[in-house]
């Protein structure tokens, strides 16, 4: 059961270049990438102020001066939101030491960190109170995966105190990882160097464990996702669209595909798997679209077979392609009779001529 608690500051990590995902985020910073109809931040701003969060911090870097254009003061949200940016990037910790000069919570106050790249369904008023019942100096949201092996895994002892950072491994001790969730004491902020690079997870949580600090997990097992690859990221926009993760941003019913304005999609295409179609987009007929995120103003071709794939804004994919897995950049154009699989990136602005690219065996 989700719960609020009253006037929570937060930190909200915004600044990083989010190389997995290029050329997606080569215009426009990860957390602004339209996601199920809107940009990913809106999400986690909704459903942190469901829990009660008033003001947040946006630690910004990387293509900073996007941001307020697209959040302004937060009035329209509820929210209160304050901008501080770093000059050169600081890393985790260094980013939310710079963001700190922009709280107003007093040092016993519990602060609020999220990384801007992780849709999460766990109570996040839970993990507060536990961190201000256990007087614990971090508590991280730890989430449990299948494959431990591409994480650095995170250990704790019965009664959830952190024993360890550890780096990544082929036999990791615990499928516990940390899940880019925290709940800081205020104070704790404070002594991290200021003006510096510093990684939380590479320095500041180790050096807390090693000091004999309280830093305690807050294990879950509800829905997470770090949207940071192309796959995870088209993952999290259907699931919100399908809703598998209840978002309170999601400007429609949640359904098997969402359509913004002026989106047209031909009654003879077919539209499926938790799509979202920008808009303006056009999907044309004997087109079948499943589980993808296309862009504003964007147009899929006739019998164009898009799945599990992003799709630019302005980008057009002509009829009869085949698109599984793939990243189509803003503006380009993906010739007739293309097949891009697996992965498959096209730059901004980029024009694969007819037939460039198959993979079939046949060809
Ligand atoms: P990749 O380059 O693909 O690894 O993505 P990323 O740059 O987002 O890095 P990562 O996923 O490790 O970052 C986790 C979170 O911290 C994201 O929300 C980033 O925006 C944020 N972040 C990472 N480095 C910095 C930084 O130097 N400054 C600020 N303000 N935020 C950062």
């Amino acid at each position: 059961m989700e719960s609020s608690l009253p006037d929570l500051e937060a930190i909200l990590l915004v600044g990083g270049q989010g190389t997995r995902l290029r050329p997606l985020t080569l215009g426009t910073p990860k957390p602004l990438l339209p996601t199920a109809g809107v940009p990913f931040l809106a999400h986690q701003l909704a459903r942190a102020r469901s829990f009660g969060v008033r003001r947040i911090v946006f630690a910004t870097s990387y293509k900073a001066s996007m941001f307020e254009p697209v959040f302004g003061d937060g009035a329209a949200l509820g929210l209160e939101l304050v901008y501080m940016t770093e000059e050169e990037p600081l890393g985790t910790g260094g980013a939310i030491r710079n963001a700190a000069q922009g709280l107003t919570a007093g040092p016993a106050d519990p602060v609020l960190v999220l990384n801007g790249d992780i849709l999460s369904g766990h109570d996040i008023g839970d993990q507060v109170r536990r961190h201000v019942a256990r007087e614990a100096a971090v508590t991280l949201h730890l989430t449990e995966v299948d494959d431990p092996t591409r994480f650095g895994c995170v250990p704790t002892d019965d009664e959830d105190r952190v024993t360890a950072f550890l780096e990544k491994t082929p036999t990791p001790v615990t499928n516990r990882i940390n899940a880019g969730c925290y709940v800081f004491t205020r104070s704790v902020i404070d002594t991290i160097p200021a003006g510096e690079v510093v990684s939380v997870e590479r320095q500041t949580f180790p050096g807390l464990i090693a000091s004999g600090e309280l830093v305690l997990g807050y294990p879950d097992r509800t829905y997470w996702l770090d949207v940071g690859t192309p796959a995870a990221f088209v993952r999290g926009s259907r699931d919100l669209v399908l809703g598998r993760l209840a978002s309170p941003a999601l400007p429609g019913p949640a359904g098997e595909f969402l359509t913004l304005p002026g989106a047209r999609v031909s009654a003879e295409a077919k539209v499926t798997g938790g799509t979202a179609v920008g808009a303006r987009a056009v999907v044309e007929a004997g087109a079948s679209v499943a589980g993808s995120v296309l862009g504003d103003d964007c147009v899929i071709g006739e019998g164009a077979s898009v799945t599990d794939s992003v799709v630019g804004r302005g980008a057009h994919v002509r009829s009869g392609t085949v698109l599984r897995d793939a990243v189509i950049g803003d503006r380009a154009v993906v010739g007739p009779g293309n097949e891009l699989l697996a992965g498959s990136r096209v730059w901004p602005g980029v024009e694969l001529p007819e037939c460039a690219v198959r993979f079939s065996s046949d060809v």
